[in-house]
């Protein structure tokens, strides 16, 4: 009997999870770089479109690479269905647009990536949607914040760049109660440290641009639901909105997947010790990193992630001291990407987070202090002695 994928170990759906090989027999995935596909017949064109006929038709609908991806994330994840997008943000605002209608409301987690939080702000109300945001790690806020009209329910966990982490479960059964749809951005935990949608969340999202490539090369992202889910809120959405994945791009992902477990394990090794190398030193007033037992929910890291990932924060009290330790880095980069093998380092408070209103900033705990890093897989030893000397300066 033929092997079934979902009986795979993870470490087997990474590598050949969503394989579809050609008549030639390839090992590594093949790279279909065309736009539009040929049919043998008028009839086979009309056959396809109406979708009487398996098959692609364009690239903006579908591309053998592309669903190689797509198919090999949703093996990962648990999900039966998964559809890629250029980025990690047109991931996040298809997951949204496909649910909202005007006149919907919206509930989120206050503390979020400053695009995430544009979308929701700036962006949604435009279309006449509207947001609350509520402190995520209180369900109770979740609950008391939710409207007759509200349709979706977002949260980021942990969440960029302060990596406060919201009980998943907990904000399911609020969605579940009001009848609304729990999305999250999973892209802080991974898919191997996180399973949203098996601790109730309906929908997920990752900027696959962060660990998935892991190697600085291409943006992707991807929304992963039940099909019929997909079939619903999205796929009529992305055929003619067109935030496509191009299949080059879907191709490095594929190759970026295969090792995604051994990275991630090894940044996350990495990035537990220079947690507690940087909490060990004076000038440092906090750090906050969710395999520490000190993280402020680290209850709730212990029951829903199964690892601390591998980006930390930490507090050096000013601004000045912040860009003094950046700018006395000499192996780790400064740069404001994450989840990549070359460790690096931002300042929040005037890179990733600046469009997000200096009162917002403060109320998410985010002062001009702190510095986010994401460990990646140089050797530690050399990376605890670059930071210890950028500690020293700061
Ligand atoms: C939590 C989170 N979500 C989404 C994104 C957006 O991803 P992309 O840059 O691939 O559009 C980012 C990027 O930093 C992020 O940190």
């Amino acid at each position: 009997m033929a092997e079934d994928p979902k009986d795979w170990q993870l470490e087997t759906r990474l590598v050949r999870g969503g394989m579809a090989r050609s008549n030639f027999g390839e090992i590594s995935e093949a790279l279909f770089l065309t736009q539009s596909f040929a049919y043998e017949s008028a009839g086979a064109a009309n056959a396809r479109f109406a979708g009487d006929e398996p098959g692609f038709i364009y690239q903006r609908f579908g591309n053998p690479t592309t669903q190689m991806f797509e198919d090999r994330l949703a093996l990962l994840e648990g999900a039966e269905a998964c559809r890629a997008t250029a980025s990690g943000m047109a991931a996040v605002h298809v997951a949204l647009a496909g649910l909202l209608r005007a006149g919907d409301h919206v509930v989120s987690g206050r503390a979020l990536f400053g695009s995430c939080r544009w979308v929701l702000a700036e962006w949604l109300p435009r279309c006449g949607i509207q947001t609350t945001f509520v402190d995520a790690t209180d369900p109770a806020a979740w609950r008391a914040a939710v409207r007759p009209n509200t349709k979706v329910l977002f949260v980021e966990s942990p969440a960029n760049p302060l990596l406060e982490v919201t009980a998943i479960g907990d904000v399911a059964e609020v969605a579940r109660q009001c009848g609304a749809r729990l999305v999250v951005d999973n892209v802080f935990a991974t898919p191997i440290f996180q399973k949203p949608l098996a601790l109730g969340a309906d929908v997920v999202v990752y900027s696959a641009t962060k660990h998935i490539d892991g190697q600085g090369r291409v943006l992707g992202g991807a929304i992963l639901a039940d099909q019929k889910l997909i079939d619903e809120a999205y796929k009529d959405l992305l055929r003619h909105t067109g935030p496509a994945l191009s299949p080059f791009n879907a191709w490095v992902l594929l190759k970026g997947l295969e090792t995604l477990e051994l990275r991630v394990r090894r940044q996350t090794e990495n990035a537990a010790k220079i947690a507690d190398h940087v909490a060990a030193h004076a000038k440092v007033r906090k750090v906050v990193y969710c395999g520490r037992s000190d993280h402020p929910q680290a209850g709730i890291i212990a029951n829903q992630m199964s690892g601390g990932g591998n980006v930390l924060a930490f507090d050096l009290g000013s601004q000045a001291a912040a860009w003094r330790f950046l700018d006395a880095l000499q192996i780790v980069d400064i740069s404001n990407n994450l989840g990549d093998a070359k460790s690096m380092a931002t300042h929040p408070w005037t890179t990733t987070h600046r469009s997000m209103p200096e009162a917002d900033r403060l109320e998410i705990g985010l002062t001009d202090g702190w510095v986010r890093m994401s460990v990646g897989l140089e050797s530690a030893h050399d990376l605890a002695r670059d930071v210890g000397r950028a500690l020293d300066a700061a």
